[in-house]
Formats: C-alpha cells, sequence, structure tokens
C-alpha cells in the first residue's frame, strides 16, 4: 500500500490516512449556522484522514464573505456538533479553521456598518468580496478602506480566536486550525506592503509575527498545542498581497518560531492553482528545515505528486481542495484507481438556487446520483422548506393525509398516502397495520375512528422523528412505532354519556436504531415529544405517554 493511504498519528490523534481535505469555503448558509446539509457534505467525505472545514470567521467583525458559517455562537456551536457527530460516525476526524478576514470585507456586512479592520488603513485593491451591492442584492464588490485595529483590540482580537476555538472543542471538533494563508488578517500583519504600523505589531519581522504567534500561544493554552494547526501561504499573491522586501525572511522566522511550539501541524498552501506565485526553488525543503513537526502541504496535488512528495519527505500529509468538491470519494477513488469527477465551477460559491446543487449531489463513484436522502427524508428538500418557513411563517403547517383499510378481517392497514409541506404536496407510500379491537370480537367490517386516530398518529411520529433526526443529522436505521390506545368502550358504544367517546390516553414505544449517542437521541425524543402532547381527540387532549428504546447499531 502507499504511504499516502497508510494511517498517520497527529499529535495523538490517528488519521485513517495521510488525505487531508483542504479547507474550502462553499458559501451556503443563509443564516451563518451550519445545519443538516453542512453535516451531509462533511460526512460524505469522512474518508479523508482529515477533513478542515471552510473558514469561519471567529466574530461578526471576522467576516468578510456572505453566507459563511460561523464559530462564535451557541446556535453555530451546536449546528457544528452535528457535523463532528457525522463525521466521526463514518471514522473521520476534522479540524476547524478560524478565520478572520481582516481588511478583506466590505462596510455592508460589518457590525454598525463599520470600516471593517486590518494592521494598518492599506486597502486590497483589484480583488473582490462577497457582500451587499445594495440592500438585499448580494454580489461582489470592491474590500472597503480599513481601518488599523488598536493595540486593545488586537488582543480582544486575540481573544475572539480562543473564545472560537472553545465553541469549536465544545462542539466536538478535533482541533483548530488557525488561518494565517491567502491574504486575510494575520497574512496582512506578516507584510511590510500591508503592514505599515510602527508600534510594537509593526516594522521588523518580530513585531510582525507577533500577533499571530500572541494568538497560537493563546489558543494553545486554552485547549493544548496538539490541538492547534496553523496554515500560511508562502509568497501568496491572492487577494492582492504583493511581494514585499523581507518576504524569504519572515518564512524562515514564521518557521522556526512554529518549530518551537509542538504544534499538531503547520499547512502550507501553495496557490499554483490560482496563481502564478513565484516560490522560490528549494522553498519546500528549506521550510522542512527550520520546522521539523508535521507538514501538511496543498495547492494542485494530484495522487502522483503526493505520492512524490510524501516519497521525498518534505511533507507528512496532502491536502486535495478542488477535487474534494466533485469527488467525495475521492481516496477510494485514488485508491482503486477509479477516475475522478470534474467539478463545475459555477457552483463552488453559491447561496442561490438549491444549496445541495453543486455541494451535497456529486456521487460517489459508481453509485447512484448521490441522494440527500436521511432517514427517507430529504434532508436538501426539508431544508429548504424550513428557509420557506422562516421567510413566511405563514407555509409553515403540514398536513397528512391517511386512508386506513381492512385487511384480513382483524386488522386494519392505514396508508399514508401525501403530506403537504408548505403548499407542496410530496407523495408518501407506507402503511401503518393496527389490530382490531377484541372487545369487538372480530366481527367489525368498518374503520373505527380509534384506529384512525391512531394510525394517523403514527404516522406523523413517524415522520416527526424522522424528520427531526434529518434536520439533526442523526442517521436512523431502523424505526419502528408501537401505539397502545386505551378505548373505553362505555363512551364509545354511546352506553356512558360521562365517559369521553375516544381515548384519553395513548401510549407509544418509540425503537430507534442509530449510532448516535444516547443523549442526541434523547434530544431527538424531547424535540419530537414537545410538540406531539396537544393532539387533540374527539373533545379533548389525548395525554401522550411515550417511552423510548434505543438499540445500538
Ligand atoms: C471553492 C474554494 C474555497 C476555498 N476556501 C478556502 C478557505 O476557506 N480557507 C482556506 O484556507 N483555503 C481555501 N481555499 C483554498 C484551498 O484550501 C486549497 O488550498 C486550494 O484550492 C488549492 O488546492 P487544490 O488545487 O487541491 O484545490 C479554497 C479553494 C476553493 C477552490
Amino acid at each position: 500500500m502507499h504511504q499516502l493511504f497508510t494511517p498517520y498519528d497527529l499529535s495523538g490523534i490517528s488519521l485513517a490516512n495521510r488525505v487531508v481535505m483542504a479547507p474550502m469555503t462553499r458559501t451556503r448558509t443563509l443564516e451563518n449556522n451550519p445545519d443538516a446539509l453542512t453535516a451531509l457534505y462533511y460526512a460524505q467525505r469522512a474518508s479523508a484522514g482529515l477533513i478542515v472545514t471552510e473558514g469561519l470567521p471567529v466574530s461578526d467583525e471576522g467576516r468578510g464573505y456572505l453566507y459563511t458559517p460561523g464559530i462564535y455562537s451557541s446556535t453555530q456551536g451546536q449546528g457544528w456538533r452535528q457535523v463532528t457527530d457525522a463525521v466521526h460516525a463514518k471514522g473521520g476526524k476534522i479540524f476547524a479553521q478560524l478565520w478572520h478576514v481582516g481588511r478583506m470585507s466590505h462596510v455592508s456586512i460589518q457590525p454598525g456598518n463599520a470600516a471593517p479592520v486590518g494592521p494598518s488603513d492599506v486597502a486590497a485593491e483589484n480583488t473582490t468580496v462577497y457582500a451587499w451591492i445594495e440592500p438585499g442584492k448580494a454580489g461582489p464588490v470592491l474590500p472597503s478602506v480599513p481601518r488599523a485595529l488598536s493595540v486593545d483590540e488586537i488582543a480582544r482580537v486575540t481573544a475572539d480566536f480562543v473564545h472560537a476555538a472553545k465553541v469549536a472543542i465544545d462542539a466536538g471538533f478535533d482541533g483548530v486550525e488557525i488561518m494565517a494563508a491567502n491574504g486575510f488578517l494575520f497574512d496582512q500583519f506578516l507584510s511590510s506592503a500591508v503592514n505599515t504600523r510602527t508600534d510594537q505589531y509593526g516594522g521588523s519581522i518580530a513585531n510582525r509575527q507577533r500577533f499571530l504567534l500572541e494568538t497560537i500561544d493563546a489558543l494553545s493554552a486554552a485547549i493544548g498545542s496538539g490541538k492547534v494547526g496553523v496554515r500560511v501561504s508562502p509568497f501568496g499573491r491572492l487577494y492582492d498581497m504583493r511581494a514585499y522586501a523581507d518576504e524569504a525572511q519572515v518564512w524562515s522566522s514564521v518557521a522556526q518560531a512554529l518549530d518551537t511550539r509542538q504544534l499538531a501541524y503547520v499547512h502550507l498552501n501553495y496557490q499554483p492553482t490560482i496563481t502564478a506565485a513565484e516560490v522560490p526553488a528549494g522553498f519546500g525543503a528549506q521550510f522542512r528545515q527550520d520546522y521539523h513537526g508535521t507538514l501538511i502541504g496543498a495547492g494542485g496535488f494530484t495522487q502522483e505528486l503526493a505520492r512524490s512528495e510524501l516519497e521525498k519527505g518534505d511533507l507528512d500529509l496532502i491536502a486535495f481542495g478542488m477535487p474534494f468538491i466533485s469527488n467525495p470519494d475521492l481516496v477510494e477513488r485514488m485508491q482503486n484507481n477509479w477516475p475522478l469527477a470534474d467539478s463545475d465551477r459555477s457552483t463552488y460559491y453559491g447561496a442561490s438556487g438549491a444549496p445541495s446543487h453543486g455541494y451535497t449531489d456529486y456521487p460517489a463513484y459508481g453509485a447512484a446520483p448521490a441522494s440527500n436522502m436521511l432517514n427517507g427524508i430529504n434532508v436538501a428538500a426539508l431544508q429548504q422548506f424550513a428557509q420557506g418557513v422562516a421567510g413566511h411563517p405563514d407555509k409553515g403547517e403540514a398536513r397528512f393525509n391517511v386512508k386506513t383499510r381492512w385487511q384480513h378481517q382483524t386488522r386494519s392497514v392505514a396508508t399514508v398516502s401525501h403530506y403537504v409541506l408548505g403548499g407542496e404536496k410530496h407523495a408518501r407510500h407506507f402503511e401503518i397495520a393496527s389490530d382490531e379491537p377484541h372487545e369487538l370480537l372480530g366481527q367489525n367490517t368498518a374503520p373505527n375512528p380509534q384506529e384512525l386516530l391512531m394510525a394517523a398518529l403514527n404516522a406523523c411520529l413517524s415522520v416527526g422523528y424522522a424528520a427531526n433526526a434529518a434536520a439533526m443529522g442523526i442517521t436512523v436505521h431502523s424505526l419502528e412505532i408501537e401505539t397502545d390506545g386505551k378505548l373505553d368502550l362505555r363512551g364509545f358504544l354511546g352506553l356512558d354519556e360521562n365517559v369521553n367517546p375516544g381515548s384519553d390516553e395513548v401510549s407509544y414505544v418509540v425503537r430507534l436504531r442509530t449510532d448516535a449517542s444516547r443523549e442526541r437521541v434523547e434530544a431527538l425524543h424531547q424535540a419530537v415529544t414537545k410538540t406531539s402532547v396537544n393532539l387533540a381527540n374527539f373533545s379533548k387532549a389525548i395525554r401522550m405517554l411515550p417511552t423510548l428504546e434505543v438499540i445500538e447499531a
């Protein structure tokens, strides 16, 4: 087996192979919160030894592009928990890339429409960020002229990174990667062309790298240095980064400073596929001499190039970016020499149209077109519906159509023929059988209201569990709901007017087979039971008595 597919010990985190999924911004989250679709996207790619997420703004100030999921609020933390659980369930490992764009932002998306921040007031030209062209119209715009961070604010930004790292670890990430590449905040501080400060954060190389190193040290103190990686892009020219006088010395100084810090890794992003960066010959070998820890290389790698770089020994892990967009099973394809699918650049970024398009709908090799199905629920459709409801709460209603018929004389079978969600009709075909009450001696040939009600109840509950599980990123292997309703025949047959002619009490057992933790299944159960207590019977509310049985998959 080639080295690329052998396991690797990343400061105590065991990776199944040396293939890394490179961080890629995909701008799919309208509210800046990761969701079930995000979880599906990363889980589809979990055979990579390590996934590094897209850049995650550490604060509102750190955002330069609309629709990028953050890592600072508790909602975002909960959303990322779905992602890390889904990736871990498939044996993958995942780091969160912590991102502050610095000057690469626009007043229209900054808090209070203030100027973006940076080391100095040097604006990025000849490039764009993704913000509001005018209210309600998103698109590429020239970054606004930044204002220089004060010394106190620099400490506050470091604190924002520490906060984000803690949110990430609480959300189950295996570690974090500080984004110091691609012309964003830390890269701007390192460059003497962008950083014109005269205080302790500007001027000499030691001063220009101070902010990055202080932030790395603060994160290491908070979560452990073995959980902190850092990404740099030496000689990168993205986003109007220009050559500067002491550039080569900066990178060897940074390499030496990082070498003393026992980090999880350093991630070198060369940008050959994006711009023709002039990385001096022998740079990689030099960096290796200065930095002895784990080195990841990214930028234009093919399997052949990856193999030869690993053999040379300058790199330990190889990151692939674009190939992962269209090949969720990139590792298996490379291992088996299966052909790689091309990706469609027009869907790299996108918040318009179906968010799943060009995102979660690339199939694995030989598989049917990738489905967005989880628990029999179309996650993409569910998400679109949820977004629709958020915009038009009046559409937030689902109606179920249940038909019941008798079968074999003593059983009734209810078939849910369709459900209507947000005004759209969805076909549905499953049957629910319930035994005819033996009190009726098996002679009854007409559906009774009791059974109709219970069949409908089961239908609603099963959809409720499946839909909530899909929304939470929980895979349900099987779901069985057994409903037990007590029927007082005196009321049902009209013998006692004081007795309610229906069930006052319905108990049900939910049998769920899933890989998810007990805690997560309980949360799912709570989410469903919270909404099912008020199911109305004929004249008064039914008291629901649920029992949950979890069968570990
Ligand atoms: C759509 C897209 C989004 C990207 N977003 C990020 C990002 O959020 N953070 C980052 O460090 N690099 C980002 N990159 C750069 C990639 O991580 C990677 O370094 C680059 O694509 C080169 O590798 P490749 O030739 O294998 O794609 C992005 C690249 C692409 C294509």
